[in-house]
């Protein structure tokens, strides 16, 4: 099982290759070499968790970052920009980051300014990051509080996605990127002739891949499980993904922003719980059924469809109940979602799924005036 794409993000060029083991470093260089790019000097990025892969791929110069969201901060940029620097790095080093979205983030901000901007290559290593974080060259960190505050539009020259580091991927992760995949699926209505590669449309190759689980049950360990079904999920949202990132590289042209589907009521989950209270795919997975619900209030989204995508989220166990049983202070998940209107100029956007995928709903493109009462009773399922 092996797959490559080459996309074109703005004006720069990633090219995804997604296989199942580890690249070392020679299939890095050489990949890179006839891609047009050659590197003097390297420094690997990783965590506590993904050392052993960037180990394996190349013995020295790796940067060992502490594992966690909490590590997304300004020190843990410099930190890599400092080692780079005594590496003797040039503006043709290479930052090659192994890990999941914490660890491309940040390697990939890091190589976007080291001396205005170095060769990046990701080796994505959790089912979240080959899902979503490792394509379309978002990078940041977390600063004064807020999630990816401060960041970059700075694609990889090279990705690639090992699928045999999902191998030891904690519980939590398989479920925080399952619901990205799932997310992508509602996006992603293009039916594909059933063949030995594609089981059709996306949203029964989610279906199917649980096949032999319990419902409502999580199963882990799915690449174990189902290879074939996992690898089909994977390259088709990569190849989603990819599509939109095309069209609307820095989210200016509306088409990125409908990969956000779910996420403003996930981010104002995450942030009224606490960071790290759920992962990000589960707040994901209940921001999506509250989509659903926002869709179908405002005459968009059909009863039809929200029962599809609620079952494929219950089959796979996530809490889609509003309110969520860990929501004790409903004010501040409101207060919350205020904070996400200031991210976007002071006017708070939802998206939500249709027969064709899913649209953005703003006050006067979709929402009614008195909308707030609406998301308010939808969250205390009045
Ligand atoms: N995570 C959404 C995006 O990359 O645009």
């Amino acid at each position: 099982m092996k797959k490559e794409y080459s996309f074109q993000f703005g004006r720069f060029p990633t090219r995804v290759i997604i296989q199942h083991e580890l690249p070392p470093l020679e299939q890095i260089r050489e990949n890179l070499t006839a891609l047009g790019y050659r590197f003097s000097g390297y420094l690997l990025v990783c965590d506590e968790h993904t050392e052993v892969f960037a180990r394996r791929i190349a013995g020295d110069a790796v940067c060992v970052l502490k594992s966690g969201e909490e590590e997304k901060t300004w020190p843990s940029i410099e930190r890599i920009l400092k080692l780079a620097k005594d590496r003797g790095l040039g503006r043709d080093g290479l930052f090659i980051g192994v890990g999941g979205g914490v660890v491309s983030d940040l390697s990939a901000f890091a190589a976007s300014i080291y001396m205005r901007g170095a060769r990046l290559c990701v080796v994505s290593t959790t089912l979240l990051g080959m899902a979503d974080a490792a394509v379309g060259g978002k990078t940041g960190f977390d600063l004064f509080g807020i999630k990816n505050f401060a960041g970059t539009f700075f694609p990889a020259r090279l990705v690639y996605m090992p699928l045999e580091s999902l191998n030891t991927l904690p519980e939590y992760e398989w479920k925080s990127g399952m619901a990205e995949i799932i997310k992508t699926a509602v996006l992603d209505r293009e039916e594909k002739p059933e063949s030995p590669a594609y089981t059709g449309s996306f949203f029964s190759a989610c279906l199917k891949l649980r096949e032999g689980s319990p419902p409502g049950v999580f199963p882990n360990r799915l690449y174990a499980l189902n290879p074939e079904g996992l690898f089909e999920c994977i390259t088709r949202s990569v190849e989603f993904k990819g599509r939109i990132v095309e069209a609307d590289p820095e989210e200016t042209g509306g088409k990125r922003a409908l990969l956000n589907l779910g996420h403003t009521f996930a981010h104002a989950l995450e942030a009224s719980l606490g960071l790290g209270s759920v992962s990000h795919g589960e707040a994901v997975a209940w921001g999506l059924a509250r989509s659903c619900e926002l869709g179908f209030s405002i005459g968009i989204t059909s009863e039809k469809q929200i029962g599809e995508i609620k079952e494929v989220l219950a089959l796979y166990g996530y809490e889609i109940r509003t309110p969520h049983p860990l929501l004790k202070d409903i004010p501040s998940f409101m207060q919350a979602l205020g904070g996400d209107k200031k991210k976007s100029s002071g006017q708070l956007s939802f998206i939500v799924p249709c027969e064709t995928g899913a649209v953005i709903a703003k006050l006067g493109a979709g929402l009614p005036p008195d909308y707030l009462h609406i998301v308010e009773k939808i969250i205390e399922n009045l």
